[in-house]
């Protein structure tokens, strides 16, 4: 969901936050730039930074004169032609009304009410993973636990295979990468990953549903292939985007909350109860925003904020920054785990808000109190943290833990 033809994909962050330290915390940025530009325009990544609350969701609920329709973007000054990766119809970047009809026949399955019946699903998928964790001491928290998670529950609700997890992650980081440097070959090399993983998982699904149509199977995949009005290219694309869009941001739900309870020295207070999980994890969200950008373009010329954006600007709206907005956060740079009401927007607002946000929350919870119940002792290492490159996360994250006894 930061840049690109998809949700996530390629494209430099601003100059000011690219330095590691500011990559890991980019929000006195966000404060300077909320306070004293609050909209503007950087030249050279062609687009209007938007950085306070009101705007933002401006924007997102006024989907006539702001499009989630990337195709529209004018790509004529990039890299010869294109930055982007052949696009996938799919509901993240389609405008009503088509977009009700993309996302219309899934809505049901992502409601509260489904996503309970998941839940012992996601108890029993997570309490497998802490068993293999239960012999170890010491362990990456990222590659153990916050990747497999998500990647598993997910290939589960679409009815995959276990076999095929492994190459799924695979396609999962290939599609989610970002370059390292802005050199043109660098973003040559991650465009060519993400195009091959994405034609390796549509050929993959395409032959997938094509097996389940007619099936009674309750997987989201026979779900899709029944779908009446749905395209087969289009199926294939929402299956491609449950990946993208669930697996990264939920591996960084759960690495950022052991990131802020370790930092804020909460975790004991959060195993006993005294500190309720399921608000702290709102926080995070709020906190430590697995997506710190989305993407919209001006179908019109618009003001925002006093500023004249014309039709076909590209504008970069900072979740981050809207998410510790003074105007509507108490003491916004502060982490205050009993935080309510929460009206963060990690999530997004508007006719595109998170598909699986019950799921993710529900994941999220699931992870986190059985991880704490498990392990009466739970020390993460803050020592070296290495920013993500591709969302908002980190690459690992080291944890040391004794069993609990009983
Ligand atoms: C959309 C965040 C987990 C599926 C979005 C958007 C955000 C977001 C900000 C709005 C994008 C936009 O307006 O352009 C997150 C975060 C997650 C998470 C922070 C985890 C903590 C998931 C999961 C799934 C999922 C687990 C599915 C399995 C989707 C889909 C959309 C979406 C399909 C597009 C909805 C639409 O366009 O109508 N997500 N997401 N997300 N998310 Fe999530």
């Amino acid at each position: 969901m930061q840049s690109s033809g998809s949700a996530v994909g390629v494209g430099q962050a601003p100059e000011a936050i690219r330095s590691r330290e500011r990559q890991l915390s980019p929000f006195e940025w966000y404060a300077e730039m909320r306070q004293k530009t609050p909209v503007c325009y950087d030249e050279q990544r062609e687009t209007w930074d938007v950085f306070r609350y009101e705007d933002v969701n401006h924007v997102l609920k006024n989907h006539d004169a702001f499009t989630a329709n990337r195709t529209l973007e004018d790509n004529e000054s990039s890299n010869g032609g294109s930055d982007e990766m052949p696009m996938l119809q799919t509901m993240i970047t389609t405008d009503p009304p088509e977009h009700n009809r993309l996302r219309g026949f899934i809505d049901e399955q992502f409601q509260p009410g489904a996503i309970r019946e998941y839940q012992p699903q996601v108890e029993k998928v997570t309490a497998e993973l802490l068993d293999d964790l239960e012999n170890k001491q010491q362990f990456d928290f990222v590659d153990e636990f916050a990747v497999p998670v998500p990647v598993i529950v997910i290939a589960e609700l679409l009815g995959i295979p276990a076999d095929r997890r492994e190459q799924f992650k695979e396609w999962s980081d290939a599609l989610v990468a970002r370059p390292e440097d802005d050199t043109e070959e660098e973003i040559q090399r991650v465009q060519r990953g993400q195009q091959q993983a994405q034609q390796e998982m549509g050929r993959y699904f395409a032959k997938l549903l094509e097996e389940r149509r007619g099936g009674d199977g309750d997987d989201l995949v026979t779900l899709a292939a029944n779908a009446e009005d749905l395209s087969r290219g289009e199926k294939v694309g929402f299956c491609i985007l449950l990946l993208l869009a669930g697996n990264i941001t939920t591996t960084n739900l759960l690495t950022n909350t052991i990131w802020s309870f370790e930092e804020e020295g909460i975790i004991n207070d959060v195993r006993t109860g005294a500190i309720d999980h399921e608000q702290a994890i709102e926080e995070v969200l709020r906190y430590r925003s697995p997506i710190q950008s989305l993407k919209r373009i001006a179908t019109e010329n618009v003001e925002l904020n006093g500023q004249q954006i014309q039709t076909g600007d590209v504008l970069t709206l900072w979740l981050g920054a809207v998410n510790r907005d003074p105007e509507i956060f108490d003491d916004p740079e502060k982490f205050r785990p009993e935080r309510g009401p929460n009206r963060h927007i990690a999530f997004g607002t508007g006719v595109h808000f998170c598909l699986g946000a019950h799921l993710a929350r529900m994941e999220a919870d699931v992870a986190i109190e059985q991880l704490l119940e498990r392990f009466d002792r739970l020390d993460a290492d803050l020592s070296d943290l290495q920013p993500l490159s591709s969302l908002y996360g980190l690459e690992s994250l080291p944890c040391e833990v004794s069993v609990n006894a009983h």
